[in-house]
């Protein structure tokens, strides 16, 4: 048999650890307390405050619509052309820009001159290979206007027009009783109404 202190001492180690444990869980417990904020875990885990917080932010983009209802020139040409699934604001700049508590703030940016050829190239160029031809139809620089018999110097708004890019183009051909899209010389008479 055994002196029991021999058993105590023997024991301590484990209680140092215990010790360790409970400390460590007591601080924990305590760190967890002190810096987590109070709405984390309400929901999920997350901040459910900062549901709240992103839905105050004000909004800086809107719909196309928003604009329109004050550019009722710009809407009957925008609507009826090939660029009406195209965002105004991707080519001018955010709402909040311009508009604020319904009333205009700021001039909205408008692209002038050589800023056109490089809005216009920044989705139409064929050098973006990742994009499919399918969704967005492309063309290469200075290939297109060569094709028309141009100076490569012509910017893109002197035959497109920018909020509907093949009215002006349609109209002249319809005005000289050409095809919708002729494809062969013989169809068409003028060089750069050809595709
Ligand atoms: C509350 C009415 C209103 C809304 C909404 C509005 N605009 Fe305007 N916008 C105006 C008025 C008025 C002017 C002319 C004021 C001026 O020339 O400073 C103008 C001018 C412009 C101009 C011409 C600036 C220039 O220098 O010639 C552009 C481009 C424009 N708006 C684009 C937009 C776009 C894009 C949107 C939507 C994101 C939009 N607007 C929404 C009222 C509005
Ligand atoms: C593909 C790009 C593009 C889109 C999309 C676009 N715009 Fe424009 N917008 C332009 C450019 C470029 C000009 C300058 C035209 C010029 O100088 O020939 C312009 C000019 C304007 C002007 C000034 C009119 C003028 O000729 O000075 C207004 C107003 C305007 N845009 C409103 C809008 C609204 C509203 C929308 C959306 C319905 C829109 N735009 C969509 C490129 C775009
Ligand atoms: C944000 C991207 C974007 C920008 C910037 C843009 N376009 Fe477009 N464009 C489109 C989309 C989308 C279509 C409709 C799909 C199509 O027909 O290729 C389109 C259609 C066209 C078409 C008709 C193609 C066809 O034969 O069906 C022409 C031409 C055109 N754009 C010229 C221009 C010109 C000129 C500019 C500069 C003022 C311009 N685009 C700027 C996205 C853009
Ligand atoms: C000299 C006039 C002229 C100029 C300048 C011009 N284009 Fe064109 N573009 C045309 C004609 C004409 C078509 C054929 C439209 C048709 O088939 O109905 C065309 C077609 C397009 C198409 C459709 C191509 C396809 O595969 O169907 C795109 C995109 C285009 N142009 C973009 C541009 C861009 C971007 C610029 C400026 C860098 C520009 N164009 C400058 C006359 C021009």
């Amino acid at each position: 048999m055994q002196p029991s202190g021999f058993r105590a001492k023997h024991n301590t180690h484990v209680l140092r650890v215990l010790i360790v444990l409970v400390v460590l869980g007591v601080a924990g417990g305590l760190a967890r307390a002190l810096l987590l904020p109070s709405s984390f875990g309400k929901y999920g885990h997350y901040r459910a405050d900062a549901v709240r917080e992103e839905m105050r932010r004000p909004l800086r983009n809107m719909t196309n619509e928003s604009c329109l209802a004050c550019h009722p020139n710009i809407k009957k040409i925008h609507l009826a052309g090939v660029h009406r699934t195209v965002s105004c604001e991707v080519c001018h700049s955010a709402y909040a820009d311009h508009i604020a508590e319904g009333k205009v703030v700021a001039k909205m940016p408008v692209r002038r001159g050589e800023e056109i050829r490089t809005l216009c190239l920044r989705c139409h160029n064929r050098i973006i290979r990742a994009r499919p031809k399918e969704s967005i139809k492309m063309i290469a620089m200075p290939d297109h206007l060569e094709q028309k018999g141009v100076r490569t110097d012509h910017l893109c708004n002197q035959c497109h027009h920018v909020h509907a890019p093949l009215k002006w183009i349609r109209e002249a051909r319809a005005a000289m009783g050409l095809p919708e899209r002729p494809q062969t010389a013989a169809e068409g008479g003028v060089s750069w109404m050809r595709d």
